[in-house]
């Protein structure tokens, strides 16, 4: 099961650090990483953000965003069982 990150374009090109570092992770993770690139994602104010999952993480620099990434995918997949 694939990570999703979520972020915004538009912001993105105004922290070019911050996307080089997605670029580098979708390089090393093509199979992992799910990527979503949003026109703008409603976080102008908390920019650069990124939603990891179900995560929203906002003002991330783009080392803890590469530390982020390399920890949620070296943790084991839990799979969800719902009781009903
Ligand atoms: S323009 Fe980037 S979050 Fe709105």
């Amino acid at each position: 099961m694939a990570l999703h990150l979520t972020y915004c374009r538009k912001c993105g090109r105004r922290f070019p650090e911050f996307t080089q570092i997605i670029q580098q992770l979708r390089a090393k993770h093509p199979n992992d990483l799910e990527i979503v690139e949003l026109p703008c994602m409603a976080a102008c104010t908390d920019s650069p953000a990124v939603i990891l999952d179900y995560d929203y993480i906002p003002h991330i620099l783009p080392s803890n965003l590469e530390k982020q990434i390399e920890d949620r995918l070296a943790r084991p997949f839990k799979e969800v069982t719902l009781k009903l």
